[in-house]
């Protein structure tokens, strides 16, 4: 029997008069993700006025983590900004990869938060780096005090259609990728491409990995663009030197970060374990950090994309054709298709196990159908797998020029 109800509690009263109180509560999160090109040219007032909650008014403080590569690239520049807009910084400069995306790096941003003395309701945290960095960052701001406020920069292709415009946060604990985490809103991300001009020529291609996730599950038509322009722009440095390449680049993060937030919105907590944007995250995760510092995450990530996508092929949910652009596109931007990782059984099934762990006990495996839509599977078996795995090598030591080397296996089509 309910006793007392109110707004949001319940107090239920059973014969025996003993009670159980039910509590309701939603919280509705709301943030920004936004273009502004030179953000810390002086004259963009974009940070120091906007967006930013609350605004870094005259005097007040910030806290900035740094990627250290970003520090000794732009940092003369970030300096020179925050001082302009007469804003006091504290800064703490990170070392930020793979390797150290671990629970010791969130403990110095939370030990240099503590120093600094950080007032959560004031004084927002700003994180400028790439997708490690920005995981880090997030990570001790949500769990700092119980949630500070933080603002994300993203300065790697990845971390602009990726890493930094969702909520996750997470570091690596043990081999488990992202394993520890928090689902935080920032306040809000700026998108800045300019920052991708010193990004290196491998940098860019594994950002382009999570492009090309996006076009082969949700969109033919980034595909084409990809397809037109992906190998340009990756040779052009994204469009830094060739003024109608940097329209094609911006069409294409543009369509990536749209579809990107279009597919995170209804599900941000990930309560739907059916998720298409998992496409190449179900043995990459493993592989990657087995391979450790071999493969950069978008690299792993591809090497998924094109093991399932021959899985897709083989249950004829692609055409060969299909199958040939992907990996024409795959080997246009120099993207890994292969590591003798697949070849250890073993790997594969832990693998296979943790991402069943993962997905609440089934496999949920998203596969292309076709270029640009997707299903989920939970049967795959092992003997698929070892067989996919062995097509995948032949087709990955064929050359462009030979097609997509199907001729090699194709044989064992049946
Ligand atoms: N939280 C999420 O939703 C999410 C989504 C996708 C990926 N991720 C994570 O993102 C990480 C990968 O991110 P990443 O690819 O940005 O790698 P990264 O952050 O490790 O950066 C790669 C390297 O580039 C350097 N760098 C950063 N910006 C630069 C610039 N503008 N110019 C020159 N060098 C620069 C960094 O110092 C680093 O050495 C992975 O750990 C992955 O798990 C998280």
């Amino acid at each position: 029997m309910i006793d007392v109800q109110e707004a949001g509690l319940e107090r239920h009263v059973t014969r025996e008069g003993s009670s159980r109180w039910t509590v309701r509560a939603k919280r509705e999160i709301t943030y920004d993700v936004i273009v502004s090109r030179q953000l810390f040219s002086v004259g963009n007032p974009t940070l120091a006025t906007m967006g930013d909650v609350p605004a870094a008014l005259p005097g007040s403080r910030r806290f900035v983590v740094i990627d250290a590569a970003i520090d000794k690239l732009y940092g003369v520049e970030i300096r020179r900004y925050f001082q302009y807009h007469d804003v006091t910084p504290i800064y703490h400069v990170l070392e930020a990869h793979e390797v150290v995306k671990n629970w010791k790096s969130v403990e110095t941003v939370i030990n240099a938060m503590a120093t600094a003395g950080i007032d959560r309701r004031r004084e927002p945290v700003i994180g400028i780096g790439g997708g490690t960095l920005l995981d880090i960052v997030g990570f001790a701001a949500s769990i700092y005090r119980r949630n500070t406020p933080y603002i994300r920069i993203p300065t790697t292709l990845i971390g602009i259609v990726d890493a930094g415009i969702g909520i996750k946060t997470g570091v690596n604990f043990g081999l488990g990728k992202n394993r520890i985490g928090t689902y935080a809103a920032p306040v809000v991300s700026y998108l800045d491409q300019s920052f991708l001009c010193t990004l290196d020529r491998r940098h860019v291609a594994n950002g382009i990995a999570e492009i090309l996730k996006m076009a082969l599950i949700r969109s033919a038509d980034l595909m084409s663009l990809l397809e037109r322009h992906g190998k340009a722009v990756l040779n052009a440095d994204l469009g830094r030197t060739d003024q109608t390449l940097t329209v094609e680049t911006n069409k294409i993060i543009t369509m990536a970060v749209q579809l990107m937030l279009k597919e995170l919105q209804p599900n941000l907590w990930e309560a739907n374990l059916e998720r298409c944007v998992d496409y190449g995250h179900t043995f990459s995760p493993t592989i990657e950090m087995r391979a450790l510092p071999e493969l950069l995450h978008g690299e792993a990530v591809n090497i998924d994309m094109a093991l399932s996508s021959v899985i897709s092929f083989n249950r004829g949910l692609m055409s060969r054709l299909d199958l040939d652009r992907i990996f024409n596109v795959m080997r246009g931007f120099e993207l890994p298709t292969w590591n003798s990782l697949l070849e250890k059984p073993k790997v594969l099934n832990e693998a296979l196990t943790d991402t069943l762990r993962h997905r609440g006990g089934k496999q949920r495996i998203p596969l292309p159908v076709g270029i640009g839509e997707y299903t989920f599977i939970n049967d795959l078996t092992e003997d698929e797998l070892a067989s996919s795995v062995a097509q995948l090598k032949v087709i990955s030591n064929t050359s462009e020029s030979e097609s997509t080397g199907l001729r090699p296996w194709q044989k064992t089509q049946g």
